[in-house]
C-alpha cells in the first residue's frame, strides 16, 4: 500500500512537471518525503514552560504536539467545551474569556504565553484582561493576529510594517459598533504590547491551511482537483498570486519563537517568494491522479456570474487597489527569525489524507467553494460566450 502510494506520488510529480511546462523535475527521482520536509531545526537549547490560550481548536493542537516533541512543559487554557481531555498528561486549566473567568491562571509562572483564542470582536478586552493578569507571571506574550489587520497593502513587495487599521481608518465602523475582525485584532495587538512591552511577539498569519482545518477553504482545491474532469481555474494564471501558511509551519515556528525569546512583529505566510495561482493549482494536481483539464476563466466573467474571490473560488484573491501586496510579502525578517515552509505537495497530500479520514457526510459537504453544479454552470456559460 505504502509503495503504491509512493509510486503514485512520484508519477504525479512528473505529470505536474508536464502541466507546468517543465521537461522534467530532477527531484522527482527523490522520495517525496525528502522533498516535503522543511529543514529540520536544531534542538531547543532550553526547556520552557508554555501556556497556550486555546489549545484544543484548529491551531492549538499542532502547537501542543510540537512543544511536547521538543521536550517542553505545556499548559492549555480553554472553556473545556471543544475537546476536553484531548491531551492526557497535559495540564488543562478551565476558564472563560468572555466572562473574564481567568482565576485558574493566577499565581502561576510560565516562560511564554501563546494567545490563539482571541479572535472575536471583543478580542481587545480578552487580550487586555489576560495580558495584564499574566504580565508578571510570564516572560513573553505571543499573540496570534492576522493579515486582516492591514489597511494599506499597496506596496509591492509588502512587509509586516505596512499600515494597520485604527478606529479612525476603518471604513463603515462607528463608535459603539462591534469591532470588525481586522480592527479587533489590531486593537488586541496593541493591548498585548501595552501589557508586555518589548516582551511581546505578534504573528500575523494569512489563510491557515492543512490538516485540521474545518473551514475547507484550501481543502476545496485538492478535493476538487482530485475529482478530475474539467476544472474551473480562476483569474490570471500568472499574475494572481497566492500566499498562505501550512498550519504546521505556523505552529512549529511560534513554539520556536518562544524557545528563542524572539520578540517583534512578523507575518506568517508563504512560501518565501509566493506562487502564482497556476503554480498553486498545478502543484496540487501533482499529488492527484484523476485525468483533468483546466479552463481558466477571467475574474470579470466570474464576477458577472456571482463567483467571488475567497468565496466560490476560495484562497484566490486577485489584486485590488490598495491591496496589491496582499499575497506578495517580503519574508526576509520572518525567514531570518526561523520561519520554514513545507512543500505544497506535503500540504495538499496531508489535507487530502485528513479529508478522507472524515465522516462521509462531512466529506460530501464542504464548507467553502462552489458546488459541482454551480461550477459546471459557469463553465457552460463561459464556453457559450466563446461560441462553444
Ligand atoms: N483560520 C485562519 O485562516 C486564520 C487566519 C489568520 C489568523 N487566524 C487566527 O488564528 C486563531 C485561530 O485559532 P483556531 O482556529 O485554533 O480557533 P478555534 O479552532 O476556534 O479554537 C479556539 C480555542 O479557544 C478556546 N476558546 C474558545 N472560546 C473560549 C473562551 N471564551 N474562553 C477560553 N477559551 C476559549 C477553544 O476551546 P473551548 O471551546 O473548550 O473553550 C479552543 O481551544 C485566531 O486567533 C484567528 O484570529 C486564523
Amino acid at each position: 500500500m505504502t509503495n503504491r502510494r509512493e509510486f503514485l506520488r512520484r508519477t504525479a510529480l512528473a505529470s505536474g512537471a508536464v502541466a507546468l511546462g517543465i521537461d522534467s523535475i530532477p527531484a522527482a527521482a527523490a522520495p517525496v518525503d525528502a522533498l516535503s520536509r522543511p529543514v529540520q531545526p536544531a534542538p531547543p537549547d532550553r526547556r520552557i514552560r508554555l501556556l497556550i490560550l486555546g489549545g484544543t481548536g484548529f491551531i492549538g493542537p499542532h502547537q501542543v504536539r510540537y512543544a511536547l516533541e521538543r521536550g517542553h512543559e505545556v499548559t492549555i487554557f480553554n472553556r473545556g467545551q471543544s475537546a476536553p481531555g484531548m491531551f492526557p498528561g497535559v495540564e488543562e486549566l478551565t476558564g472563560d474569556r468572555v466572562t473574564g473567568e481567568l482565576d485558574a491562571l493566577r499565581g502561576r509562572r510560565w516562560d511564554a504565553v501563546i494567545d490563539n483564542s482571541a479572535s472575536r470582536s471583543d478580542a481587545p478586552d480578552w487580550v487586555r484582561d489576560s495580558a495584564n493578569l499574566l504580565r508578571d507571571q510570564a516572560d513573553q506574550y505571543l499573540f496570534i493576529s492576522t493579515r486582516s489587520v492591514f489597511r494599506d497593502l499597496s506596496a509591492v513587495p509588502a512587509t509586516v510594517d505596512a499600515p494597520v487599521l485604527t478606529r479612525e481608518t476603518t471604513s463603515g465602523w462607528s463608535e459603539g459598533d462591534p469591532y470588525p475582525y481586522g480592527l479587533a485584532k489590531a486593537l488586541a495587538e496593541a493591548e498585548a504590547t501595552a501589557a508586555f512591552g518589548d516582551r511581546t511577539t505578534i504573528v500575523r498569519p494569512g489563510l491557515i491551511v492543512g490538516p485540521g482545518d474545518e473551514t475547507d477553504r484550501f481543502t476545496y482545491w485538492p478535493v476538487r482537483i482530485e475529482r478530475g474532469g474539467e476544472v474551473l481555474a480562476p483569474g490570471n494564471p500568472e499574475g494572481d498570486r497566492i500566499q498562505v501558511i501550512d498550519v504546521r509551519d505556523l505552529c512549529e515556528w511560534v513554539v520556536r519563537l518562544c524557545e528563542d525569546r524572539t520578540y517583534g512583529t512578523f507575518m506568517a505566510v508563504g512560501p518565501e517568494n509566493g506562487r502564482s495561482i497556476s503554480e498553486f493549482l498545478y502543484g496540487i494536481a501533482a499529488v492527484t491522479t484523476a485525468p483533468l483539464t483546466w479552463t481558466w476563466v477571467p475574474r470579470e466573467f466570474l464576477a458577472e456570474h456571482g463567483f467571488r474571490p475567497y468565496r466560490e473560488m476560495p484562497v484566490w484573491r486577485p489584486p485590488t487597489p490598495g491591496f496589491e501586496g496582499f499575497a506578495r510579502f517580503d519574508l526576509s525578517r520572518e525567514v531570518a527569525a526561523g520561519l520554514t515552509f513545507r512543500s505544497l505537495a506535503d500540504t495538499a497530500t496531508s489535507t487530502l489524507d485528513y479529508h478522507h479520514a472524515r465522516p462521509a457526510d462531512r466529506r460530501s459537504q464542504l464548507r467553502a467553494g462552489a458546488s459541482a453544479e454551480a461550477e459546471a454552470e459557469v463553465l457552460r456559460a463561459w464556453h457559450r460566450s466563446r461560441g462553444g
